[in-house]
């Protein structure tokens, strides 16, 4: 099965009792936390029902990281929150409170490539490239994940993650290059 933590998981996560007490409501609706974003502390207030992807990307303007569902379909919205990878548009910013994200932003430079951003170039793995920054989080991720050796291990653990230009099999072999260079990989 796939290692993707469904926003059930997420919320019980975040909703702890401690969390709750940090996260100070300024209104009924209005809610003031704080999140480290790429390594930098961030301090928001927004309403509790906005979503992790509106605030990455209406609020601190992180756009690297897509909408394409806002439903939990499609895996385009993919960071990580404390190291695990999560579709963004099903967690409430709000329940961050305290944790760590890294978005696509987060993982390379143009100047220094995160090894999957080489290898997605060198094996062509995106067309239209509106997939690729989830595409590419959710393989980050997968690198340190107990997922099996083969094509098809892969193909199931990316399987949230769709591509609607059909890039999945140089997808597939961009990891697979990566994970060849890993000694830990199984
Ligand atoms: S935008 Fe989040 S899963 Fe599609
Ligand atoms: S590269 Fe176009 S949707 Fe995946």
């Amino acid at each position: 099965m796939p290692q993707r933590h469904t926003p059930q998981s997420k919320t019980t996560h975040a909703d702890t009792p401690n969390k709750t007490l940090q996260a100070k409501a300024a209104d009924d609706s209005t809610v003031t936390f704080t999140m480290s974003v790429n390594g930098q502390s961030e301090t928001l207030s927004l309403d509790s029902r906005t979503t992790l992807l509106d605030a990455l990307r209406e609020h601190l303007h992180l756009t690297g990281t897509k909408k394409g569902c806002d439903h939990g379909q499609c895996g385009a919205c993919t960071v990580h929150v404390n190291g695990r990878r999560v579709n963004s548009c099903l967690c409430f910013a709000a329940a961050c409170e305290g944790d760590t994200i890294t978005t696509i932003e987060g993982i390379g430079e143009v100047e220094a490539l995160h090894p999957l951003q080489a290898a997605f170039v060198e094996c062509d793995g995106y067309q239209c490239g509106y997939c690729t920054a989830g595409q590419l989080m959710s393989a980050v991720a997968l690198l340190d994940e107990p997922i099996g050796p083969n094509d098809d291990d892969v193909r199931e653990a990316m399987s949230g993650n769709l591509c609607r230009c059909g890039a999945y099999q140089n997808i597939v072999s961009a990891i697979q290059s990566v994970r060849a260079t890993k000694p830990s990989s199984k």
